[in-house]
């Protein structure tokens, strides 16, 4: 698939996509989930990535939402096809065994935010800024906003968000857990690269396993998540990784983890 609407880049074992729309933007319209959609299951498919990042084009903006222009004419059921393959999309990004960092260069709004909220890992420019502004349209958030941002902020912070549709900047979005650090506008990037290759030297396997770990147990029982973390665990102790991790620590040097 030829992309129009994203930027794929892959240096070493590090893929960056770039939401590539910056005079709307990086507004999602159907055209760009589909990319995004593509790519991901590409990613999914090559075992050379170790971490994504994804981020939006220009210094304005990560995504400022969904595509208003492309939602102004759509119908209910028109909206429920868009927002259940959005929906879909950032399913994908969970269930990848890859992590997902957002590098959040600017307006995370709407589905921006819901995209974030979707990602492993969110880092922010001192510039960022987030918000659900939907209600402002006459709508709700369709990208699975009512139920991300109050799991993540809890429920006072996240209605206050959804109800009045007002912004936050990044230091609150940092007080509120929202991301993991904030940084000058122009380290970003950087700070992302570093990140992603710190994790990129990690296991492979591990990091999946850990990944399915977290993700499968977060929304079920305890005793149902520490069985899943069990499986994890098992099958990250029946890999080479395990046995060069171990090794390497006994014999006092650096583990060369090939992903087997
Ligand atoms: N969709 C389509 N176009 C958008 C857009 C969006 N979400 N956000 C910005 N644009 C366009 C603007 O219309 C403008 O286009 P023109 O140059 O043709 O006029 C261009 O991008 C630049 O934007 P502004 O001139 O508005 O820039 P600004 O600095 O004055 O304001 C902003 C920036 C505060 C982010 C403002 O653009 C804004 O409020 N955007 C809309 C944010 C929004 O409501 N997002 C939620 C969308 S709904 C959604 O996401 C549903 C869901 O859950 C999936």
């Amino acid at each position: 698939m030829d992309y129009s609407n994203i930027d794929f880049t892959l240096d070493d074992a590090i893929a960056t996509i770039t939401v590539d729309r910056p005079d709307r933007l990086n507004a999602l319209n159907p055209q760009t989930m589909q990319e995004i959609e593509h790519c991901i299951d590409a990613i999914r498919d090559d075992r050379s990535i170790r971490c994504v990042i994804f981020t939006g084009a220009g210094e304005k903006a990560f995504i400022a939402g969904a595509d208003i222009t492309a939602m102004v004419t759509m119908s209910g059921f028109e909206e429920k096809t868009f927002a259940y393959h959005g929906n879909q999309v950032l399913r994908a990004f969970e269930h990848l065994p890859i992590p997902i960092i957002a590098a959040v260069n600017g307006y995370a709004l709407g589905g921006g935010t819901e995209l974030a909220l979707a990602c492993d890992l969110i880092l922010a420019a001192d510039t960022a800024r987030f918000g659900l502004p939907e209600i402002k349209l006459g709508i709700i958030p369709g990208f699975g906003g009512t139920q991300r941002l109050p799991r993540r902020v809890g429920l006072l912070r996240a209605r206050e968000m959804i109800y009045t549709g007002d912004m936050i900047d990044a230091a609150t979005a940092y007080e509120f857990g929202l991301v993991n650090h904030v940084y000058p506008a122009a380290e970003l990037m950087g700070e992302a690269n570093a990140l992603a290759t710190k994790i990129a030297r990690q296991a492979p396997l591990g990091i999946q396993q850990a990944k399915a770990a977290i993700n499968g147990g977060i929304e079920v029982d305890l005793d149902t998540g520490l069985r899943f973390e069990t499986e994890a665990v098992g099958l990250a102790f029946s890999t080479d990784d395990k046995k060069e991790g171990m090794t390497a620590f006994l014999e006092k040097r650096e583990p060369q983890f090939q992903g087997k």
